[in-house]
């Protein structure tokens, strides 16, 4: 997130090279700085994957991924250039010999390039194959240099506190935390770290961030695609694990974090892990007040019939994972006491959505006769992610006339109305930061850990008592009437895409 650096010599190594995060994402990313001349003066991309292809048949697939997912697609000699520094390496994960071979490549490249090259390993692969990968990278002394090499871990960490804290033990017993970047791809979305900027760079909202003047958040992070082909992953995961644990709870912590002294990563990060350690946590038995869970039946998705989760899913048709999950969380500290925070996230909704909303308390005091300002609403601040990235405010206006009538209206910034350059991806901001040593966007083992922490009295009590009345919503609604029922006990609704 630093102001442009060119990045130092660099060699990436992508564990799961052949897999569908590299495809759509990782390739295109790199890609994409390339295009914009943001990538080293000296660089290589080294696949790695168990399917045996050539260098030649690596960029050839790689490539269908820059042909369908690339946000630019460059020139025939753009590419050219660029596949040039990729490669591909056979690897076994368990076999030493695999490591051996990379120790070997970078001693190579290191002697043609004549100085000494950052090199990243990009972690994309199953949970199941994480503590192997890190065992065998820590022991083949090829990361031993803490300046100049780092490991990128992708999501999820871990499946609950305990196997969390364990891969985080596995990891600092062979690296150090400050080689350790573990991605959580919404902390890369300019739109997210926006809401630090509009906070801490403006005067206006700041005195009033808090609970005298803020009534409840909500923050809404809905998919209207279900599971497809990820079900094998999904089933093992869930709502609350794949989208709460993590990007949600990430959103929450640019909203409810104190001001960072400074813009360095520690800071910003020290601050968030302040807002998980003060969210209150709830017993076991306490759950069913504070947290509900939702799968998707049949139902209808933009127009067409849409097949419930558990059809999806097939290997495991009685599953209950849930698809949807809401949560009422309170912030025990002087900025926030006595403010709800409601989250929900859930697959097969009406419309993708990432929307935050600030709502404010009514004016203290009414002015305005009251048949003259009926129509008056309390001030609101939205803050949208996606689709459309920016931010509405929402205020009372005199409606022309002689009378005076109030109205609500609103200011709008919206990124695509306001700049004409296009906003990059997530995995571009990421990946230009791992290259120049920034860890800003990343999350801290600390952070990882208090956001389990806090979810496992949830997972546990889910666990215990299986959801037998799923699925218990219509693919293409707004979720479970459990959700409606959980925000409307305090007086309130979910506010909906339509409606902000
Ligand atoms: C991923 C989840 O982390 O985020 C997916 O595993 C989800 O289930 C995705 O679809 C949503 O990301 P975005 O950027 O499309 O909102």
């Amino acid at each position: 997130m630093n102001n442009i650096i060119k990045p130092e010599p660099t060699i990436i190594f992508i564990f799961g090279g052949s897999g569908d995060l590299t495809n759509r994402k990782l390739i295109p990313a790199l890609y994409n700085l390339y295009l914009d001349n943001h990538m080293p003066e000296k660089f290589v991309i080294i696949g790695l994957g168990r399917t045996k292809f050539t260098d030649k048949q690596y960029r050839d697939k790689v490539f269908g991924g820059i042909t369908d997912f690339s946000r630019q697609k460059g020139t025939k000699e753009d590419w050219a250039n660029f596949s040039k520094s990729v490669r591909y390496q056979v690897s076994d994960v368990f076999d030493e010999k695999s490591y051996l071979k990379m120790g070997k490549e970078i001693e190579k490249i290191e002697k043609a390039w004549g100085e000494h090259p950052n090199v990243i390993f990009n972690l994309s692969i199953a949970p199941s194959l994480m503590d192997d990968v890190v065992t065998n990278l820590g022991k083949s002394g090829i990361c031993t240099d803490p300046e100049c090499t780092r490991l990128v871990i992708e999501k999820p960490f871990g499946h609950d506190l305990e196997s969390a804290r364990s891969l985080n033990n596995l990891l600092t017993t062979y690296f150090d935390e400050s080689q350790i970047y573990r991605i959580d791809h919404y902390l890369g979305k300019d739109a997210v770290q926006n809401i630090l900027v509009f906070r801490f760079a403006n005067l206006l909202f700041e005195p009033i961030w808090n609970h005298n003047y803020i009534d409840h958040v909500q923050i809404t992070v809905s998919e209207s695609i279900g599971v497809g082909d990820r079900g094998g992953y999904y089933d093992k995961s869930g709502a609350l694990r794949d989208m709460i644990q993590n990007h949600v709870l990430q959103l929450l912590c640019f909203v409810a974090m104190e001001p960072p002294g400074s813009f360095k990563a520690d800071e910003i990060r020290n601050r968030k892990v302040d807002v998980l350690k003060a969210i209150r946590r709830i017993s076991e038995d306490e759950v069913a007040e504070y947290a509900v869970r939702g799968q998707y039946g049949k139902g209808w998705s933009k127009g067409e019939a849409a097949k419930a989760y558990r059809e999806e899913v097939t290997k495991n048709p009685k599953t209950d994972t849930e698809t949807f999950a809401a949560v009422k969380f309170h912030i025990d500290n002087w900025r926030w006491t006595g403010v709800p925070f409601y989250v929900r996230s859930g697959k097969r909704m009406p419309k993708k959505t990432s929307i935050i909303t600030i709502q404010f308390k009514n004016a203290p005091h009414q002015v305005f006769p009251e048949q003259t300002a009926s129509t008056v609403r309390p001030n609101r601040i939205t803050i949208a992610i996606s689709p459309d990235t920016g931010i509405k405010m929402r205020f009372q206006a005199k409606r022309p006339g002689l009378d005076m009538m109030l109205n609500p209206v609103e200011m709008k910034f919206n990124y695509s109305e306001t700049y004409e350059d296009a906003q990059p991806e997530a995995y571009e901001t990421l990946l230009h930061d791992v290259m120049t040593a920034d860890a800003t966007l990343f999350m801290r083992s600390d952070e990882v850990e208090e956001a389990w922490d806090l979810l496992m009295p949830i997972l546990n009590s889910w666990e215990k008592n299986p959801a037998y009345y799923f699925p218990n919503y219509d693919a293409g609604s707004e979720g479970p009437q459990t959700a409606a029922r959980l925000i409307a006990k305090d007086g309130y609704h979910w506010f909906t895409y339509r409606e902000l």
